[in-house]
């Protein structure tokens, strides 16, 4: 969708299959050869396509490196979190489930050791001028207990990339449509469209997801909103709900992954300006936040995408049943969740647009 030409090695066939059925992978590639090929053709001709191979990223990444095929951006989302469900070098997909349940600690050693090699090659890649980030999965961390030392040189994509978007409330905003009606959504992708016009890369989006991203379960939307934003579509789509434009309520949530809601070291809050990586109030704050204004469900939670023990986040639901209440509430709950994030980040000494007119008491000493 940003007009690149992407590679996407996964051990497990049916996995691959499966996205091309839901449309969110292009092709799947005969055999490593191929795939190459087939990404530098596309690339020769400016065309962005999906290609997956099937393989064992402990083993695809290093030769890829090896080859020296060109490659401008590696990340890496298998399930690295839990070592179980990394399937190690020399294990075939259809034993693997046996295997890490009749001996979880040789699986989990084994799984950890091919981490390591495909961090490594990581490791190469940015040593050879690539970008490469850990996209939250933990991969670094599993990679550095199998003894690898050099896991944590390429950064998490927190401090890469989102950190500036966080300290403006700015996260991963979503809605469902209960009617399971996909025009709902289509209602909704247009009011978003026609709330926030100068939001290029947001409008871009949006048409992109209508056009492109299937609909799993009821028909919902995912987008990057911010503080002072979300409060606006929340009350725009309950609005379409009360005036008949919707044919059922919207509920209202977010990701777990969000500026003022999670203390996860190795993920949202890892590297903070002042430390405070693993100071677990936020979330407990949010949620505390969130209850009194009047979120319809509010919970705490722990382990998102970086395994148990790791992390712990607060969450929030509202449900936009076009009533006048509904509307009190929601307008209360999306200004205040986004200005945690605010909050929490001056609080950390991050620069932030979102808190000028605000008087942050921790910024003032
Ligand atoms: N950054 C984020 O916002 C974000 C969002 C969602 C998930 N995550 C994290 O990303 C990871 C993946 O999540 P998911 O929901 O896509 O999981 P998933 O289980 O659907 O997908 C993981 C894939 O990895 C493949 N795999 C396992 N071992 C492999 C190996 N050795 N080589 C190649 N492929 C292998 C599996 O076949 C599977 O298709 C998790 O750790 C999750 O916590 C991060």
């Amino acid at each position: 969708m940003n007009g690149g030409v992407c590679l996407i090695v996964d051990v497990d066939r049916t996995r691959l299959q499966r996205r091309v059925d839901t449309r969110y992978l292009d092709v799947i590639a005969d055999d490593l050869d191929d795939a190459i090929a087939q990404a530098l053709r596309a690339k020769a001709d400016r065309k962005a396509i999906s290609i997956g191979v099937v393989g064992n990223a402990a083993l695809v990444f290093p030769e890829l490196l090896t080859r020296g095929v060109e490659i401008d951006i590696v990340t890496d989302q298998t399930s690295a979190h839990d070592p179980l469900s990394y399937i190690p070098v020399g294990v075939e997909v259809s034993d693997a489930a046996a295997f890490a349940r009749d001996k979880p600690e040789e699986f989990t050693d084994r799984a950890r050791a091919s981490m390591a090699k495909q961090v490594a090659a990581m490791v190469g890649f940015m040593d050879a001028g690539a970008e490469v980030f850990d996209y939250g999965n933990s991969i670094r961390g599993e990679a550095q207990l199998a003894g690898y030392n050099r896991a944590f040189e390429f950064p998490g994509f927190v401090p890469a990339y989102i950190r500036p978007l966080f300290a403006e409330g700015k996260g991963p905003f979503r809605w469902a449509a209960l009617s399971g009606d996909p025009a709902d959504i289509a209602a909704t992708d247009r009011a978003v469209l026609d709330l926030f016009p100068e939001n290029e890369p947001l409008a871009r989006w949006i048409r992109l997801a209508g056009e492109r991203v299937a609909f799993q379960g009821l028909p919902a939307r995912i987008c990057w909103l911010g503080y002072g934003e979300r409060d606006k579509a929340g009350v725009r789509f309950n609005d379409m709900v009360a005036r008949g434009e919707l044919s059922a309520p919207i509920v209202i949530g977010r990701d777990h992954l969000d500026s003022g809601s999670v203390a996860s070291p190795y993920r949202e809050t890892e590297a903070m300006l002042d430390g405070s990586d693993a100071i677990a109030d936020w979330p407990l704050l949010n949620a505390l936040v969130n209850t009194s204004s009047g979120a319809s469900w509010v919970s705490i939670h722990h382990g998102g995408g970086v395994g148990i023990g790791r992390s712990i986040h607060a969450g929030q639901v509202c449900v936009a049943d076009g009533t006048a209440l509904a509307g009190q509430k929601i307008e209360r709950v999306l200004t205040n969740d986004p200005a945690m994030g605010v909050l929490r980040h001056v609080d950390a000494g991050y620069e932030s647009e979102a808190a000028s007119g605000v008087r942050v008491p921790m910024r003032d000493e």
